[in-house]
């Protein structure tokens, strides 16, 4: 049985340690916000945050999270209040076709809590691994910049 915190309530699972947490938390959880695209590490689209950074979820065992805490896209604002970069991304229109989104809003918020006004080359840097096929990069980058006023 494996505990941690996800989005503030502490949870348990008892799948096998070596599984995915993408699939403990879109198919246990029933949390379909993040999405598998490559299943590698190498795409993005399947980040949250473990203990306040951007991880990628499918290539991260149930077990490396064990006691520690997860936010998802669902947890990052609420319905009510969205977080800072949720609105930025209505503001500036982001998405496009939307499927890799809540990665790069996932992304984007741990970029913004460990650097609360980063340079072009900064979220150049931290986003490349984060892929958008509809090419929405020019929109992040702007709204990555308002969140940060
Ligand atoms: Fe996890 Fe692509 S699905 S990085």
């Amino acid at each position: 049985m494996i505990s941690f915190q996800l989005n503030g309530v502490t949870v348990t699972t008892d799948v096998p340690e070596d599984t995915p947490l993408l699939w403990v938390i879109r198919e246990h959880f029933r949390l379909t916000g993040a999405k598998f695209g490559c299943g590698m590490g190498l795409c993005g689209a399947c980040t949250m945050h473990f203990n306040g950074s951007a991880v990628r979820t499918c290539v991260l065992p149930i077990s490396a999270v064990a006691d520690g805490e997860i936010t998802t896209i669902e947890g990052l604002g609420q319905a009510q209040s969205l977080h800072i970069v949720q609105q930025a991304w209505i503001t500036h229109n982001v998405p496009q076709c939307g499927y890799c989104q809540p990665g790069q809003i996932m992304s984007a918020s741990a970029l913004l809590s460990a650097n609360p006004n980063p340079t072009d080359e900064d979220i150049d840097s931290f986003m490349s691994g984060n892929v958008c096929r509809c090419g929405t990069y020019p929109r992040i980058k702007q709204a990555i910049h308002a969140a940060a006023e």
